[in-house]
């Protein structure tokens, strides 16, 4: 089935209405498009929950800043269709962005805190953008259920963070990272890497399972694991490691000593392109060296 096209936002509310005058359950997945199998993974999360699918196709100009990708990040609507009707997903809202920053525009959201450390130190103001459209698209949908991939650990905390705080009424899923077989996690800034950069970017995910399986053997120590996932991303040539953190899972904040969950988490550039990456590892007591 070939899913409906909206651009605007009373078309969308429109067919959202229809969809829950028949009592249906509205799944929501909001995408920057260029989509892969990690979007393709949330569609499916939401096909399993849900009855009625939309995808948001929208390059967000607000959180990209002045030195970023925003004019070349990768467009693909043929194919981006293609990937939705693949997953059953009913409507697609592709607005443009006067339709989402109309003329005269002034309102933003900010996450004091969470949104300035790791991403957010690299990328001033990139949260606000997010946060402020992803409030804008719950708000146009309302949708019962939003899906976002843990690929973006520190997005999903800040935008929970965010539908707590302003009692959003929606239920926030977070999917699995889903990755190459090589274990390079599938991002649409990959199409950047030329052919050396791509094998040798494999090197994020080593870096993590690295400090994976430091912790696992009873490391405790966040600054010894910090430095040898650095000093491995620093063997590969192309590689320049933007952060290294391993601080604690849904605080994002630094810790002492390695106790409960993790998070692992990086980002490191290759030429112009910037590639993240994490994983969440439970430190269990009676391990410890
Ligand atoms: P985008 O980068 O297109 O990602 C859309 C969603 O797909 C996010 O929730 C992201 O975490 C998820 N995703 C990306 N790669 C993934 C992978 N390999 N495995 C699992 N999930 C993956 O994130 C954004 O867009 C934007 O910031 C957005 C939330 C749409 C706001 O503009």
């Amino acid at each position: 089935m070939i899913p409906q096209l909206a651009t605007q936002i009373s078309d969308v509310r429109a067919r959202v209405a229809d969809a829950r005058a028949q009592g249906q359950r509205i799944g929501f997945v909001p995408t920057m498009g260029a989509l892969h199998g990690g979007h393709a993974s949330l569609m499916a999360c939401a096909r399993a929950e849900t009855d009625y699918r939309i995808v948001s196709i929208f390059v967000n100009p607000m959180q990209f800043g002045p030195q970023e990708d925003y004019v070349h990040y990768p467009r693909s609507p043929q194919e981006d269709l293609e990937l939705c009707a693949s997953q059953a997903v009913q409507l697609i809202f592709a607005p443009d962005s006067t339709t989402i920053y109309p003329p005269g525009f002034r309102t933003s959201v900010e996450v004091e805190g969470l949104q300035d450390s790791w991403e957010g130190t690299s990328r001033p103001g990139h949260f606000r953008g997010v946060a402020t459209v992803v409030i804008k698209l719950l708000n146009i949908i309302q949708p019962d259920v939003v899906y976002f991939g843990q690929k973006d650990a520190q997005q999903l905390i800040l935008l929970r963070r965010v539908v707590r705080d302003l009692d959003l009424p929606v239920m926030v899923r977070m999917c699995p990272t889903i990755r190459e077989p090589d274990g390079l996690a599938m991002s649409s800034r990959n199409r950047y890497l030329t052919p050396d950069q791509r094998r040798q970017a494999t090197v994020l995910y080593e870096a993590l399972e690295l400090g994976r399986q430091l912790i696992e053997r009873g490391e405790r120590d966040p600054a010894f694991i910090e430095k040898e996932m650095d000093r491995l991303i620093a063997s590969r040539p192309m590689a320049r490691a933007d952060y290294v953190a391993v601080v604690k899972w849904e605080e994002l904040e630094p810790l002492k000593q390695i106790t409960g969950d993790v998070l692992l988490a990086l980002a490191v550039r290759f030429g112009s392109a910037r590639l993240i990456d994490n994983v969440i590892v439970e430190a269990i007591d009676g391990r410890k060296l």
